[in-house]
């Protein structure tokens, strides 16, 4: 019997649908799962009449391989990916493939590249964005590993991503942990812009009385914009449509306001904070989520410190599309991305990644969580110039800023004199505040830190370190 093209442990939903997607693109695939009864259940239901065969155990699954043979790994990151390299390595040979394609931190695929490397394997750290649909219809994938790991696999990988007008979604990343790097990235600018969706919901139905459907519409003009039209924006209008079917009302406001969050979103603001790279927008996504994990105390405190009245406030009318409202959310959606891209650019030099910008927004465009019309802008801008310090500065973006901050200001405003919060509009504002600010206000902090640490100081009238008795 002619042995398999591809092998994937780990049948969950992503597993499932990307070992489907893989057989459908031509790649007769052998799959190994921890209980050998869900191979079965899965042999006999989504995987019957495939190209698609069952192990019992893991020698019998690396034997059914083709050599080099291409193992996709789609388990829990952590240490149970150690323990499947561990178990599987007396069977594999050289110049054998391992593909973790979770959600691993970026530091620990460094490693196990550098481990499974020595002993002549191969190992891509994966990023895959795009859920359950995605994985099965085309994801993207950011692969990084050696540039021999990734030649191996990318016949494979180019068929089994999505495709946008200038090719595959997918490319190779970079050595190392780069592909979980990005994929990291990718992440926090997720939880960015789901948050700036969030507080645009809130202040439509707490300052502007809107019910579910009326949101849902501004969300479907949105979506036909170029600056908004997104992935993002489509589910939320989605959301916002659905109704309980008990009785009828909006089903989003019968689910509990605590939003969990399994890793990828801290990783980015801690990446960010070692690296000095400013993230505001997507920190404050992050500390959001915190925020609402502790109901108990929020509900409380609600009884004990006095409110005001929530009068109406002027966020434009749906015929003009919310105008002042859109302003702020294309804006803090700029933010994000901005942030992130920053964030690799710098992220790319301290780790030599080399980090190719257009290539990575490029594969952006398709396939997964983040994709929206707004890559298209940002992958021209890193072409025109690869060695943009920030996108708030490429033309077609800075032109956008001074077109819409009067609107975000007025929202920031609006929203903080009703006592909402808006944690992601506000420190979008402070960010693009701060760095179209040519003087900041940190002359004084390192008065004082010269004043009672001696840590010295510069000054902008002449070269030189200085120092001076602030106290005598
Ligand atoms: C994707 C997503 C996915 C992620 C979820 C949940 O790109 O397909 O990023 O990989 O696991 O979105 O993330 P949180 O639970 O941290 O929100």
């Amino acid at each position: 019997m002619s042995k398999a093209h591809f092998g994937l442990i780990g049948l969950g939903v992503m597993g499932e649908n990307l070992v489907l997607n893989a057989e459908r693109n031509g790649f007769s695939s052998v799959v190994y799962n921890r209980t050998f009864s869900k191979t079965e259940e899965f042999l006999n239901g989504r995987g019957a009449g495939k190209q698609i065969e069952g192990a019992k155990d893991l020698r019998e699954f690396v034997e059914k391989l083709e050599r080099p043979r291409r193992i996709l790994v789609m388990i829990k990151a952590g240490s149970a990916i150690d323990s499947v390299i561990e178990t599987i390595s007396p069977y594999l040979e050289s110049g054998d493939l391992l593909i973790d394609g979770g959600n691993s931190e970026f530091r620990d695929t460094e490693r196990r590249v550098l481990e499974l490397e020595k002993k002549s394997f191969g190992f891509i750290g994966m990023g895959i964005s795009g859920g359950a649909k995605g994985a099965m219809e085309g994801p993207s994938m950011m692969p990084g590993g050696t540039k021999n790991s990734y030649d191996a696999i990318e016949s494979l990988v180019c068929k089994m991503s999505a495709q946008v007008e200038d090719g595959p979604c997918v490319t190779y990343i970079g050595p190392g942990g780069s592909g979980h790097f990005v994929k990291t990235v990718h992440n926090g600018i997720e939880y960015g812009i789901e948050q700036i969706l969030a507080e645009a919901y809130d202040l439509m139905k707490r300052a502007g009385g809107m019910k579910g459907e009326q949101m849902a519409d501004v969300m479907a003009r949105w979506n036909e914009t170029e600056e908004l039209s997104s992935y993002l924006v489509e589910i939320t209008e989605a959301c916002l449509r659905v109704k309980d079917p008990v009785d009828g009302e909006d089903l989003v406001e019968k689910i509990m306001d605590k939003a969990g969050q399994k890793g990828t979103g801290l990783w980015t603001v801690v990446s960010a904070l070692e690296l000095g790279a400013p993230v505001p927008t997507i920190y404050a996504a992050l500390n959001a989520r915190v925020m609402s994990s502790i109901k108990d105390q929020r509900l409380s405190a609600q009884s004990l410190i006095k409110s005001w009245d929530l009068k109406p406030f002027e966020m434009g009318t749906f015929e003009d599309g919310m105008a002042p409202l859109m302003d702020a959310v294309v804006l803090a959606s700029i933010a994000s991305y901005a942030q992130g891209m920053e964030l690799l650019r710098i992220g790319s030099m301290q780790y030599g990644y080399n980090l190719q910008m257009p290539s990575i927004a490029q594969i952006w465009k398709g396939g997964c969580i983040i994709r929206s019309q707004l890559l298209g802008r940002i992958q021209h801008a890193f072409h025109n110039n690869p060695q943009l310090p920030n996108l708030l500065v490429a033309p077609w973006f800075a032109d956008q800023v001074s077109l819409r901050l009067p609107g975000l200001t007025r929202i920031v405003a609006g929203g903080v004199e009703r006592g909402i919060p808006l944690p992601c509009f506000s420190s979008t504002l402070d960010y693009i505040n701060s760095y179209r600010t040519g003087r900041l206000p940190q002359n004084l902090v390192q008065a004082m830190r010269d004043c009672f640490g001696s840590h010295t100081y510069q000054r902008v009238d002449k070269e030189g370190i200085f120092h001076t008795e602030w106290l005598d």
